[in-house]
């Protein structure tokens, strides 16, 4: 039987299910550590590791917080610039921390951060920290309501003022963009 396809988006057997919660959920509760140490297939034609390997391990750890968040499956709609400080190298360990920021209606942003270290030499590095806002999507792939995040902490609450100052920069620059696109639109 054909797979079907609704709202533009491909929906078959493997669409994880959709937790029914809508209850406030604590930052603590949707917080991933993710450790990865690095081989010699993740290296660059340098021989350190290609940026592109620390990018996807961002993506699928800040991905998975905003899953836990949800209680279900969620798209990756934006990533805000992200600058590599110190360079990977192979063998050495991996960890990406990430933990919700913030939410909107259907969207939330996640914050990471990425830490090298090298057991051996006891190299320790800040390699990169990036912000990516998730879509939560209902069984057929729509966006849908996202629970409230209960921020606990100052520190907490800090990320969460900061985030929505990101969400309005964000969401102007979209807006100023699709503007800009209309016919006549930058006259
Ligand atoms: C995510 C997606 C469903 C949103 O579609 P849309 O038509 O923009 O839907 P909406 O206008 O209802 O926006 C949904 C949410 O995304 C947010 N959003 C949309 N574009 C955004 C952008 N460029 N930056 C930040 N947030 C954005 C909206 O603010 C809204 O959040 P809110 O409900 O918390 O306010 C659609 O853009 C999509 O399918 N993108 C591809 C995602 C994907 O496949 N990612 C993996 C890449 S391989």
């Amino acid at each position: 039987m054909a797979t079907p396809i609704r709202a533009g988006r491909r929906i078959d057997a493997s669409m994880p299910s959709v937790s029914d919660e809508t209850s406030p959920r604590r930052v603590a509760d949707s917080r991933v550590v993710l450790v990865q140490q690095m081989a010699p297939a993740d290296a660059n034609v340098l021989g350190s590791v290609h940026g592109g390997t620390i990018m996807k391990l961002v993506d699928t750890a800040a991905g998975l917080a905003a899953s836990k968040h949800v209680r279900g499956p969620v798209v990756t709609v934006a990533m805000d610039e992200m600058s590599f400080l110190e360079p990977v190298l192979i063998d050495d360990v991996v960890t990406v921390k990430a933990a919700v920021n913030d939410v909107g209606r259907t969207s939330l942003e996640v914050g990471a951060r990425v830490d090298a270290e090298n057991y051996v030499t006891g190299r320790k590095v800040h390699v990169s920290s990036a912000y990516l806002v998730f879509v939560a999507l209902d069984t057929a792939g729509r966006p849908r309501p996202v629970p409230p995040i209960l921020a606990e902490s100052e520190e907490e609450r800090q990320r969460q003022r900061e985030a929505r100052l990101r969400r309005e920069a964000r969401l102007s620059r979209k807006r100023a963009i699709e503007e800009a696109r209309r016919p006549g639109g930058d006259s």
